[in-house]
Formats: C-alpha cells, sequence, structure tokens
C-alpha cells in the first residue's frame, strides 16, 4: 500500500517534491485531450521540465493498441527506468497509464494525478492497473502500486456533473459496504455536497483500510467488488452497442441496486434496507433501460466475469447497511431476476 496519498486543495505544489525525493531521469505526463485543457494547466508550473504523451479520452480507448502507442512515444521520449509518468486524468489515464509504466522496461515510476470524482476515491488508490480486452473489462493487468498519489479537488471543477454523479456512486458503495453511520447522515442530505474534501477523504480512508489488509485480493478485498459483478457485465454490453453506452459508476449504481436485492433474497439484507438504499439511488440516477432480449445477453457476459465459478457466480452481496461479505454464490437465474426486479423499480 502507497503511504503517499496527499489530499487536499493546496496539494499540488508537493508534486515537485514529490519527484525531486525520486531522483528520476526523465518525467513525462500522460493526458487526454480533456485533461490537457483542463487540468495541465493548474499542474504544469509544478512539473520539473517534461514532455506530454496525449491520447484520446474514454472507456473505448482503454485498449492494448493505445498501449503500444503509449509505449512507442515513450520509448521515442527515451524514457527508461527511472522516468516518471505522471498519470494525469481519470480512471482511464490512471488504469492504463499505471499498466504501461508498471510494464515499460520492467516497470517505470508512476505518479497518479486523479482528476474526476470516480479516479480520486477509487481508481486512483489500490495498485490495480489494467486495460480492456475484446470487450472485457479490465481483462489484462497487474498490481502495481504508484510512487505517490496527488488529490486536488479543484480538478473537479470542470468536471461534468454526468461524470460526477458517476464518481458519486463509488463513494455510495464504500458507505454500503463499510460506514452505516455515513450513509444514514447522507441519505438525508442527499446528492452533492460543498465539502468534496471531506468526502474524498473520508472514502479514500475505507478503499485505502480494505486495501492495506488484503492488497492482492485473496478476500477481504472483493468486498469493494459489491456492484460490480452485476454492474461490470452491464457497463461491458452497454459498451458494445453504440448510444447506450454507461459510465462506470452509472453501470455500478445499477449493480448495487440489483446486488441489494439479492442480498434480499438471501436473507442478509431487509427489505427496509433495501428501500433506503432504492429511495436514495433513485433520486440520484436516472433509470437504465434494459430489456429482456439484453438480460439473456447480459447473461452470457457475466459467466465470463473473472470472479465465477462453474455455473454459480461468486457475488459481494450486503449483510446490513455497512457491511459487506464476499463470495456468495448466486445462480444466472438469480441474477436475471435482479435485473427483472430492477425494472419494475
Ligand atoms: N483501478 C481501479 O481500482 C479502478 C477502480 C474503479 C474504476 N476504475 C476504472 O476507471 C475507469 C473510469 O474512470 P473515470 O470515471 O474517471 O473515467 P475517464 O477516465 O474516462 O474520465 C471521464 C471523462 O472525464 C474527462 N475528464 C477527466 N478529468 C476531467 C476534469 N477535471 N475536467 C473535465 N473533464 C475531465 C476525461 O477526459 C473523460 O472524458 C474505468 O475504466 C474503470 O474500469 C479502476
Ligand atoms: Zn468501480
Amino acid at each position: 500500500m502507497t503511504e503517499s496519498i496527499y489530499i487536499g486543495r493546496t496539494i499540488l505544489p508537493q508534486l515537485q517534491q514529490v519527484l525531486q525525493n525520486l531522483a528520476f531521469s526523465k518525467v513525462a505526463v500522460l493526458v487526454d485531450e480533456n485533461t490537457l485543457h483542463h487540468c495541465y494547466p493548474l499542474v504544469k508550473s509544478h512539473l520539473p521540465e517534461h514532455d506530454i504523451i496525449q491520447i484520446n479520452s474514454g472507456e473505448e480507448h482503454k485498449t492494448l493498441q493505445t498501449c503500444e502507442y503509449i509505449w512507442q512515444r515513450m520509448t521515442e521520449l527515451n524514457l527508461d527506468r527511472w522516468s516518471v509518468l505522471v498519470n494525469l486524468g481519470g480512471g482511464v489515464i490512471g488504469d492504463m497509464g499505471g499498466f504501461c509504466a508498471a510494464t515499460f522496461k520492467r516497470g517505470m515510476y508512476f505518479v497518479q494525478v486523479p482528476t474526476t470524482l470516480l479516479a480520486q476515491v477509487d481508481a486512483s488508490v489500490g495498485g490495480k492497473t489494467g486495460i480492456d480486452f475484446h470487450g472485457l473489462k479490465n481483462h489484462i493487468g497487474v498490481y502495481k502500486e504508484p510512487h505517490a498519489v496527488i488529490i486536488d479537488p479543484t480538478f473537479l471543477n470542470t468536471l461534468p456533473q454526468r461524470q460526477l454523479k458517476s464518481g458519486y456512486a463509488e463513494i455510495i458503495k464504500h458507505w454500503l459496504i463499510a460506514d452505516a453511520t455515513a450513509f444514514e447522515e447522507q441519505r438525508h442530505i442527499g446528492l452533492f455536497t460543498e465539502n468534496w474534501e471531506a468526502l474524498i477523504r473520508h472514502s479514500v480512508g475505507i478503499k485505502s483500510a480494505v486495501v492495506e489488509e488484503d492488497p492482492l485480493e485473496a478476500g477481504y478485498r472483493k468486498v469493494l467488488n459489491f456492484g460490480h459483478t452485476v454492474g461490470h457485465a452491464i457497463e461491458s454490453y452497454l459498451l458494445e452497442q453504440p448510444g447506450r453506452e454507461l459510465l462506470h459508476g452509472e453501470a455500478i449504481a445499477v449493480g448495487m441496486l440489483c446486488e441489494a436485492f439479492l442480498s434480499v433474497k438471501k436473507d442478509l439484507l431487509n427489505r427496509r434496507e433495501l428501500d433506503q438504499i432504492e429511495t436514495f439511488m433513485v433520486s440520484i440516477y436516472e433509470k437504465v433501460k434494459i430489456t429482456e432480449e439484453d438480460i439473456q445477453a447480459l447473461s452470457q457476459l457475466a459467466l465470463q466475469d473473472k470472479k465465477n465459478t462453474r455455473s454459480t457466480i461468486n457475488c459481494t452481496l450486503l449483510q446490513g447497511i455497512g457491511k459487506a461479505v464476499w463470495d456468495q454464490p448466486v445462480t444466472l437465474a438469480e441474477i436475471q431476476e435482479s435485473l427483472r426486479y430492477y425494472q419494475l423499480l
């Protein structure tokens, strides 16, 4: 677990310090067109001399092809094992930049500077890096901790509302799996807060504590997968359907509702708790239309998910709000039932 997570609105100057401590050879900054425009101006003056590697934004570019381009640019720029890649962007930049850095010359330094809410509370913490492959989410990747994570909520000022809501889903997930009191408070307050810094700090605290206990996901870390078995299947499936793509957090929001339903079905969660979760989520997220045909196609994808064994699917469920249990076998038929239930909400 990285000891070096810095959070705050005056944190960017730390970047220089963090890099200086490394005795690095060269610095490159990975951006997409949006983070180049909105975020790079905020960090530029805090970086030593550097080159920029720019890729196209979007989950559809989190591919091996883009990695090839990044590795090629790193080679052209003569980066070596002692160079640093600064990943300035959302989870796509962080996951893919981390993966490219972890594998370039068997591993060079990298620093995460997450600029979306989702990346700040989730993707940048915990050392998972990777890319999508042939329509399968995060299918190729490695565990590799960044040298540091620099989280400045100021970046959120330019983030579209839809992206903000997507990241908020992971914050909700952290409450549901680990902090009933925070969920109880927040469900009365509603969607947004003036104080992102406090919310981010709290959420990063939950994620870091889980990761610290089980860095390689032997068991306990699987609590973080709540909402992700069904959510990933929906996300992957809709990614292949032009015009219907969901953001990661939007898919996870649907997944959390389905998996909360499954938790009730397994007598782990009570009906009142499910109602609370539903009321809160429905007030924030628009309903995603999923047809019976979609449910059939999705089921096939769910079976390929890496968390599965044979015909049952291991899922993380809620044992009451604030506590999660992992490796809970659910059948495909039950997953389908949960999706039908979601349609009726
Ligand atoms: N490694 C992990 O543990 C982990 C955890 C959760 C999610 N993820 C991954 O994260 C990815 C999703 O990340 P995301 O939601 O950040 O999406 P993203 O990286 O696609 O960023 C969303 C959009 O916002 C733009 N953007 C970024 N920062 C901005 C800013 N400050 N102002 C304006 N626009 C900005 C980006 O260019 C992009 O168009 C998924 O691939 C998911 O698998 C990884
Ligand atoms: Zn997630």
